[in-house]
């Protein structure tokens, strides 16, 4: 799944002149970006010209926290290729105003021109960044409270349950859907059933990746595992 998705972003990026890539982060695209950095270290290709925007930030946690995506984007990928820094863009989880933040980095969305091509994982309760079930399709850049079993399935990466943060900033779903195109990135037993529904069901607010039915331009790229309820 992994190297299948690096050499399509990498195919479509190839073809723009200043490409502005839509990034996520957990568990799932954590082969993509060791993929990338492989292909960056081949000279296979630069990202001196890429432009890149997070779909979420954890509210309150410093942005050197070990648990920040901040901190996940330098560690797994920013650090080993020559991204500008001035170019990579994360909502600020640590902003005064949150509010003024979320509008901030709409307007930066816009500033860049649409993104190209959003990469995005799902939830196993069908949230596409942190946008769980329930949340209108019309939403914009937001702060949101995490559900259960969003702050439970990251629980793996703090010490306690307890301290995995309740917030978060997301991109909306409509700032999502504007995207140019998107690649939907589904790995592992878990994700069976989420990816089963997405395929089989409704359009429904109450699963918020159902939307991506209607893009354009989406591509679903799959292994195995998550494949299984499926014929
Ligand atoms: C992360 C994000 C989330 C994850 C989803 C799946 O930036 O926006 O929607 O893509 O929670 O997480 P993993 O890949 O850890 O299963």
């Amino acid at each position: 799944m992994s190297h299948t998705a690096c050499s399509y972003i990498l195919d479509k990026l190839k073809a723009i002149e200043n490409p502005v890539l839509g990034l996520s982060t957990g568990a799932t695209p954590e082969g993509l970006y060791r993929y990338l950095i492989q292909s960056y270290q081949e000279k296979k290709v630069s990202f001196q010209n890429l432009k890149t925007f997070n779909l979420d930030e954890y509210i309150n946690l410093d942005k050197n926290h070990p648990n920040s995506y901040f901190h996940y984007m330098q560690k797994r990928f920013f650090q080993y290729v020559d991204i500008l820094e001035e170019n990579q863009n994360l909502p600020n989880g640590k902003a005064e105003n949150l509010k003024a933040e979320c509008q901030a980095y709409e307007d930066k969305i816009s500033q860049a021109g649409k993104i190209d091509l959003q990469v995005l994982g799902i939830g196993v309760n069908g949230h596409i960044g942190f946008n769980e079930p329930g949340t209108a399709f019309t939403s914009r850049t937001h702060v949101v409270t995490l559900d259960d079993c969003t702050r439970t399935a990251n629980a793996k990466y703090f010490a306690s349950l307890n301290e995995v943060p309740s917030k978060a900033i997301t991109m909306g779903i409509k700032t999502i859907m504007e995207s140019k195109e998107i690649v939907l990135l589904v790995t592992g037993r878990k994700k069976a059933s989420a990816l089963k529904r997405l395929l089989n069901g409704e359009v429904d607010e109450e699963f918020p990746a159902s939307i991506l039915k209607i893009h354009p331009n989406a591509t679903i790229i799959a292994d195995e595992k998550a494949l299984i309820e499926l014929s």
